[in-house]
């Protein structure tokens, strides 16, 4: 088997918002990273030295590690050939019927199969649907190929990228005793903490983390229902109850919470508990429902046909550029059946992404009535005499509704 690679690493949907994160931080440590990418736009941006979204910190690494020749990035598939380690991080998304979908990977997988040789190994970071490794590992042996296959799922925020890929435990996962060694040494230049699972525990592992996290932004939604519904400010007993209380200080705030990963990998486990997951779907309905109830709240003190609403913020969550399965859009889907005018705005989201978006300045002379969507420190120091509906209390004005 030995085999020389002129790449040490190739990412496959190595453009996106964990995959180049990853590309990144292996290049700055040493590594020789290829990104490979089906969007050429993405790879082209790359390239020019120019991260395709807002990542804290990466953009400066991204131009070092291209002018050192560490990092390249390419649209063609070819380059998954020269590198030893191949790390697929392409996106998982659930379908518009919440069913995930077990082939995203194998068939991305074929478009670069006959690109795969002997003597490389199948890294599958991407969060998957339960069993897509074992399924991987028979495509690769029924090519008769000497890879070795392993899963290490990422478990970074974004936004946080250039820390966490230096901080966090990295799970790594394979069945055999090389493709361990292997994984774990590549991901030893990034972290001394290598936690050892086998392969269906690390899929679960990953899983049960993000599903974990929305199941508690939902029970802390529904208190702040709960409160608001008795005219209680959920944000008032939430500081009280957790003062100097340690077993009480992971009860998060109220908020919106969404975004690419949290939703979607909730509804995977559901789909794999064959959609007996009574937690996990609640949490959905309770989560999803809360840009809803913000709704119905406001519309029994104001009659919504007569004012125009203004949305703060239109990203998933604060600071963030990224708008995927962000609430704000739920928000104003139904706001536009309901108010006379809806104007959104937000400071990161850029007109290519959303032309629609106005100025702050601007909606906030125009709207009769604001809803912070999402917590932009940038809402922080807001003055306005106008309602305001603030879950997640960013305007410090109280979270009741
Ligand atoms: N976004 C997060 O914070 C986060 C955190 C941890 C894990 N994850 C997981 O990581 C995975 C990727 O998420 P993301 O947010 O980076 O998605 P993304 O959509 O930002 O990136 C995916 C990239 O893959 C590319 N791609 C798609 N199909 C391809 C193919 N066949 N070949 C090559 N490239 C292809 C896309 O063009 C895109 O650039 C998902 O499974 C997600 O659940 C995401």
């Amino acid at each position: 088997m030995p085999h020389t690679f002129a790449n040490d690493v190739v990412v496959v949907g190595g453009g996106g918002h964990v995959g180049l994160p990853l590309a990144i931080g292996l290049a700055d440590r040493g590594s020789r990273v290829v990104v490979y990418d089906i969007n050429a736009a993405t790879v082209a941006t790359i390239n020019a030295g120019t991260l395709p979204f807002s990542e804290p910190g990466a953009e400066p690494k991204l131009k070092e590690n291209l002018a050192n020749g560490r990092l390249t990035a390419s649209a063609d598939p070819a380059v998954v050939a020269t590198a030893q380690h191949v790390v697929v991080v392409i996106g998982t998304p659930v379908d518009e019927h919440l069913n995930p979908d077990p082939n995203a990977i194998p068939r991305a997988l074929e478009d670069t199969a006959k690109f795969l040789t002997d003597g490389q190994i199948l890294i599958l970071r991407s969060t998957v649907y339960p069993g897509v490794t074992a399924l991987v590992e028979r495509m690769i042996a029924a090519q008769g190929l000497d890879i070795d296959v392993a899963f290490c799922p990422e478990r970074i925020a974004e936004h946080k990228a250039m820390e966490e890929l230096f901080s966090l435990p990295q799970i790594v996962s394979s069945r055999t005793d090389r493709g361990r060694e292997r994984a774990a040494a590549l991901f030893s230049t990034l972290t001394d903490s290598i936690v050892h699972l086998e392969p269906e525990e690390a899929e679960l592992a990953k899983l049960f983390t993000n599903t974990w996290r929305y199941i508690k932004f939902a029970a802390a939604n529904q208190f702040y229902m709960m409160a608001n519904e008795r005219g209680l400010d959920f944000e008032r007993i939430r500081e009280g109850l957790s003062r100097d209380y340690p077993r009480a200080q992971d009860m998060p705030g109220a908020g919106f919470a969404a975004g690419p990963c949290l939703f979607k990998d909730t509804m995977q486990l559901a789909a794999f508990s064959d959609n007996n997951f009574q937690l996990g779907h609640s949490a959905m309905l309770v989560n999803e429902g809360l840009p809803l109830y913000v709704v119905t709240r406001l519309e029994k003190k104001y009659d919504l046909s007569e004012l125009t609403v203004g949305i703060l913020g239109m990203s998933f969550k604060g600071g963030s550029d990224d708008i995927r399965s962000s609430l704000s859009y739920k928000l104003r889907r139904v706001l536009k059946f309901k108010a006379k005018a809806v104007l959104c705005t937000d400071p990161y989201v850029t007109e290519d992404t959303d032309p629609t978006l106005l100025p702050l300045d601007a909606v906030l002379a125009k709207a009769d009535i604001l809803i912070v969507a999402t917590p932009h420190p940038e809402y922080r120091g807001i003055v306005t005499d106008k309602p305001v509906a603030d879950v997640w209390n960013v305007m410090g004005r109280g979270v009741m509704v």
